[in-house]
């Protein structure tokens, strides 16, 4: 009613004397011609809402919601802007406005004197828009907590979809027209573009968005961690630091801050080309360069990258020592009593000779035993000319039928290299292949031997003595308490070149 007292104090107040009644509707309405429309429209639309009764009237008027419109017994006084009120009763309103949306109530006086009222409606259907907060870039460390929160607009209602990086999230908390997100950053992969769709069906979806950028402490890895070189030659030590926001680095020589000069410079490298996707992320490589390493250059170094979350560092060293050694895959048949090992390994200084390291393991059908000790055999190595040095080995007097396994280091004036992976063989005949098969238990057995390095060496002397060379075989017996299998070794040096042997 509170539309019906506004009305009162205007144009109408002789007129009307607040003898309206609603409950005169259910009686009214059959009298009505027109019947009660929401009429749903779009901007700049004309809209005509009718009101008419089965039999002639005396005056119409109209009110939106609680402001007076048009009436028909005062024509002098002009209605609002794009308001119009035909003779048979319709009002039109032109050009319609979102503000127009509302009810529309139709008085209506019969020539017998009876009051009716009709409510009519406009909704004025316009696109959906949303706004995003924050917006722009958002900057989150791993581990923190961000709302983003949505608010949609448009006639009818704006449904808000979540977008991250293309991907609909499901989650998501709402009242009213606002909606949001929390984003736990767990990662750097969840960096991207955070996305809401708001989509009415009314013109395009709407989509407003905030760029997610995760920081994080630098994360440091090496090409290499271990660089081979020799004294006079140039050496590059390389670090390849992510991070966000950028780091710096830090280069440190058993734990001293380097001082860059003529001898030892820095340069970097950005390897990150996609800056579209990932734009504050910064991949570097930086190198150490060292233009003639001397004695005292070798050891220990140690790449510190840092940002304001932290710091991370990776240690690289730089040696003359000859590079781990590598077994050759040797297609040749194998006796069951023998077998030919070749391996290759580089060393800038000259190698001076290998140590070969072997032992029998268990097969499927022996129960689980220890392992035996490491029997280790010295090689001297041949003159090679560059850096590449091949080596062939024939083993003799191998048990049959039985699996061994087998590591070899290299050693130069500079010392010894570190393990070859160690390679599992089989003698010929029947053997029942257990399964090893995990690289952790090898690496395992390559650090705990590290610890049995007297006991090798010991050894390692009873077998030299042993050991011929020169093409020469000969036979030798180490003895029960040298040799675990009490076999008999008979070991042959072939001075064999690589590409003769295949
Ligand atoms: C309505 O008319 C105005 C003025 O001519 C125009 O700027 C606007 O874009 C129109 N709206 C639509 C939905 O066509
Ligand atoms: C009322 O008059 C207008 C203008 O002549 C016309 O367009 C409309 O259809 C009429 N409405 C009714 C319900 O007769
Ligand atoms: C860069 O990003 C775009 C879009 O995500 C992708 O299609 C493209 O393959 C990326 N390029 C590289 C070099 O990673
Ligand atoms: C293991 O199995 C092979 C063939 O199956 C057999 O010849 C050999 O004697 C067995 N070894 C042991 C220790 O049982
Ligand atoms: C292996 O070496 C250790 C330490 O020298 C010794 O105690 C052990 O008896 C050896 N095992 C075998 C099977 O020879
Ligand atoms: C070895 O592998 C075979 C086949 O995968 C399996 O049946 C057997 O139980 C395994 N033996 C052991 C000791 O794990």
């Amino acid at each position: 009613m509170l539309w019906l007292l506004l009305g009162i104090n205007i144009i109408i107040i002789t007129a009307v004397q607040g003898q309206l009644n609603f409950n005169n509707d259910l009686e009214n309405n059959q009298k009505f011609q027109s019947v009660p429309t929401t009429i749903k429209t779009y901007e700049n639309d004309t809209v005509l809402l009718p009101c008419s009764l089965d039999t002639p009237f005396r005056y119409v008027r109209w009110h939106r919601d609680d402001v007076p419109l048009v009436d028909s017994r005062h024509p002098e006084i002009l209605p609002p802007d794009r308001v119009m009120l035909w003779p048979n009763g319709s009002l039109q309103v032109s050009y319609v406005q979102t503000e127009d949306t509302g009810d529309y109530y139709c008085e209506i006086m019969s020539a017998t004197g009876i009051r009716s009222i009709q409510v009519h409606a406009i909704e004025v259907q316009y696109p959906a828009s949303v706004l995003i907060e924050p917006n722009g870039v958002t900057e989150q460390s791993i581990g923190s907590v961000v709302e983003v929160a949505c608010q949609a607009q448009g006639v009818p209602q704006p449904v808000i979809t979540w977008r991250l990086n293309g991907n609909t999230l499901d989650r998501y908390s709402r009242t009213g027209n606002r909606q949001s997100h929390i984003f736990d950053i767990k990662s750097r992969s969840m960096a991207g573009q955070i996305e809401c769709v708001a989509t009415n069906g009314v013109g395009q979806p709407a989509v407003a968005g905030v760029y997610l950028q995760v920081l994080f402490i630098p994360e440091v890895s090496l090409p290499q961690t271990i660089v081979y070189t020799k004294v006079g030659a140039r050496a590059h030590l390389e670090c390849l630091v992510e991070s966000a926001p950028m780091a710096a680095v830090k280069w440190f020589h058993h734990g001293l801050l380097i001082t860059m000069g003529s001898q030892i410079t820095t340069h970097e490298t950005e390897l990150q080309f996609n800056r579209s996707v990932d734009h504050y992320v910064s991949h570097i490589k930086h190198v150490l360069v060292i233009k003639k390493v001397r004695d005292a250059d070798m050891g220990q170094y140690e790449c510190r990258a840092y940002n304001k979350l932290g710091f991370k560092s990776a240690s690289i060293e730089l040696t003359g020592r000859p590079m781990p050694c590598i077994f050759k895959i040797n297609p040749g048949t194998q006796s069951p009593t023998s077998h030919i090992l070749v391996w290759q390994t580089e060393s800038l200084l000259p190698i001076m000779e290998f140590k070969l390291k072997f032992r029998q393991i268990p097969s499927r059908n022996v129960t689980k035993q220890i392992r035996t000790n490491w029997t280790e055999l010295t090689i001297p190595a041949q003159v090679t000319i560059g850096s590449i040095y091949i080596t062939s080995y024939t083993l003799h007097g191998l048990q049959p039928a039985s699996l061994f396994e087998v590591s070899v280091l290299a050693r130069n004036s500079f010392g010894w290299s570190d393990n070859s992976k160690i390679v599992r063989f089989a003698t010929g005949g029947e053997v029942e292949l257990p399964n090893y098969s995990t690289e952790s238990e090898m690496q395992y057995d390559a650090t705990e031997e590290y610890s049995e390095q007297n006991e090798i060496t010991q050894r390692s002397q009873i077998l030299t003595a042993s050991m011929t060379h020169n093409r020469a075989e000969a036979l030798s017996n180490c003895g029960p308490s040298a040799l675990i299998y009490s076999i008999v070794l008979i070991i042959k040096l072939f001075y064999v070149n690589f590409k003769n042997l295949y």
